[in-house]
Parts: C-alpha cells; sequence; structure tokens
C-alpha cells in the first residue's frame, strides 16, 4: 500500500539525516567519525527507547556544520518525500541543539529555510518551518533562543517541545509558549509518546498546543480520548518510530487502528525516517501488511493531515 498524497505534520528535520549523508559530510567537514563504515553505524540503530536513539541522533549531526550541510540534508529529505506522496510538511528543528555545539542560529536556520524556500518549485511540497525546543534543557534557556529567532526574523510558523519526555513535562514551558502566541506563533508540542497522559492534558490546558506530537498514550485515559475527539485535535501519530523506540511491542499492538475507531483525528508521520526504517510511505506500507483499513480509513488519515496543517484555505484545498 503506497502513501495517499498527504500533509506531514511530525518531521524532525536532523531525524532525516541518512547514514550516508553521514559520511559524506563528515568527509566534507573534516570529521572523524567513531564509526569505520556503514554497516558499524547502521549496527547502532538498535533502540531500547527514546533516550536510546536521542544519544545517537544528537551525536551523529555533529556533521552539520554549515549552511550548505543544512541545505542539503533538507533538500535530500524533500525530494524522498515527495517521492513518498508528501505534499505539504512542516519541519521541526532543534536549535539549542545546534547552538549546544557551537553552530551559529543563522547558520542551521538559514541552511534549512534556503532548502526550504525552493521547495515548491523543485518538490511541488509546500513547508513551514517549526523550531523545537528541548525539553530536557532549561526553559530559560529555550526562551532565549525564541527571542534570537524572533530577534533575526527566522521564516518560522510555530514552536515545539520535543527530546527526552518523562520528567519534563510540559508546565514548565509556559512562559516560552506565551511569548510565542504573543509573536502569532502557531503551537505543537510532543505529549503522550512515553509521558503518561497528564502531559498531553497539560500541552493543551498549558500551553495552549494545537496539535499533539505522538499522543498515543491518551488511549489510557478514557475521559481524556473523549476530549481529544470532542475537541478533534489532531494527533500526530508515528507508527515505525513508536515501534522502533518500544512504546508499542510490535506495530500489531500500534493503537492507531484504535484511534480511528474512537474518532480521533490521527494522521501518519514519519518522525526521524533515517532512523526508524522509512518515510511515510513505508509507514503506510507497513500499516497496510499489518492491519485491514478501508478506503475510507485510509481517506480519512490523509484528509486528517491536510485539515490539521497551518495553512490558508487556498492551498488546503488544493490538497483536498
Ligand atoms: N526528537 C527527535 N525525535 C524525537 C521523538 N520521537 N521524540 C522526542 N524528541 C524527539
Ligand atoms: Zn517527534
Amino acid at each position: 500500500m503506497a502513501g495517499p498524497p498527504c500533509a506531514e505534520l511530525h518531521l524532525h528535520i536532523e531525524g532525516t539525516l541518512e547514514p550516508e549523508l553521514i559520511f559524506d559530510l563528515a568527509e566534507r567537514n573534516g570529521i572523524s567519525l567513531p564509526y569505520s563504515d556503514l554497516d558499524e553505524l547502521r549496527a547502532r540503530y538498535e533502540f531500547t527507547d527514546l533516550q536510546s536513539f536521542l544519544d545517537l541522533y544528537y551525536r551523529n549531526m555533529d556533521v552539520l556544520r554549515t549552511e550548505a550541510d543544512f541545505a542539503d540534508m533538507t533538500r535530500a529529505y524533500l525530494r524522498r518525500a515527495a517521492a513518498a506522496g508528501v505534499r505539504h510538511s512542516e519541519i521541526m528543528m532543534d536549535p539549542q541543539a545546534h547552538l549546544a555545539r557551537g553552530v551559529a542560529l543563522e547558520t542551521c536556520v538559514n541552511g534549512v529555510a534556503s532548502a526550504l524556500a525552493d521547495s515548491e518549485s523543485e518538490f511541488g511540497i509546500s513547508t513551514g518551518l517549526i523550531a523545537a525546543f528541548l525539553r530536557d534543557r532549561p526553559a530559560e534557556e529555550a526562551l532565549e533562543v525564541l527571542e534570537q529567532l524572533l530577534d533575526m526574523e527566522a521564516p518560522i510558523i510555530g514552536i515545539g517541545l520535543d527530546s527526552a519526555e518523562v520528567g519534563h513535562p510540559p508546565s514548565g514551558f509556559v512562559d516560552l509558549y506565551e511569548r510565542a502566541r504573543a509573536a502569532g506563533l502557531r503551537r505543537i508540542a510532543h505529549a503522550g509518546e512515553e509521558g503518561p497522559p497528564g502531559y498531553i492534558t497539560e500541552a493543551l490546558d498549558l500551553l495552549g498546543a494545537e496539535r499533539i506530537d505522538h499522543g498515543i498514550r491518551c488511549m489510557e485515559d478514557d475521559a481524556l480520548v473523549q476530549r481529544l475527539a470532542a475537541e478533534q485535535v489532531p494527533l500526530t501519530v508515528c507508527p515505525l518510530s513508536n515501534v522502533r523506540l518500544r512504546a508499542v511491542d510490535t506495530l500489531k499492538d500500534h493503537p492507531l487502528p484504535a484511534m480511528l475507531a474512537r474518532g480521533l483525528n490521527v494522521c501518519v508521520n514519519s518522525d526521524d525516517p533515517a532512523y526508524f526504517g522509512g518515510y511515510v510511505d513505508e509507514n503506510f506500507a507497513q500499516l497496510g501488511r499489518t492491519f485491514t483499513f478501508t478506503a475510507d480509513d485510509l481517506a480519512r488519515l490523509a484528509v486528517n493531515s491536510v485539515r490539521s496543517a497551518f495553512i490558508g484555505a487556498e492551498r488546503r484545498s488544493a490538497l483536498l
């Protein structure tokens, strides 16, 4: 089952860094990697939980040093996403992860933005850039970085909250989200990936999150499911990610069919496709081999992605 034309709403650009590109950029930048070849690197892609993945994800992004590196990574994603059927993509980047290793904000923002600027003409994909903040770093630092992004008039449409979830509840980031709201930015947050259902409620009620990234643990709280369904809160679900990070045991155990059956506004996304075994089309292909979705279910997943995107009426109707 190929992926239907859709919007991708949950994608970390640093998570699209494929092993081949890691080696190419290391060579270009004169960096010696702690792996002798691609097989040795790929052997590390066995994760036990979110943190075991994040350790490798942050280490590998050290090869990104120049604007050209960020632009090349972004262009490679857009090319692959177009082949997967993606027509609109809202792309998170992690500015603090680059600042922490001495890469200037301008370098990462301008590099990604330069590739996005040509995306519609080159790949037929409209895009939006979202600055994601690391919840396992101090909230004051996040606020400072947001101010810098606003000062430099970075072309971002919104903010997100990602990285290690458990022990880092949304409640710590109220000031950040209030500043983003005042600046006219859209707001999303990871919640209920590894963290408890209460983090989803906090993200909605304390941060004003307009979409929840993952959200799968809502299924443990019936009242929350009823609320999310009634309010049609978008949940950007990432099935292959959840399997690879052991949020679920196997794809068969994934709650996506149950979420659809409960009337939740769910859509399918790839999260960090270079790490989790595939882009949106592969997520749909594996879902199709595992579950029996009706044509109606598949259409709903695609329509949900488009109606949950931060786009104007004209682009939305062109995509529907
Ligand atoms: N950063 C990149 N991928 C992530 C994920 N799946 N959860 C939280 N933070 C992330
Ligand atoms: Zn994510």
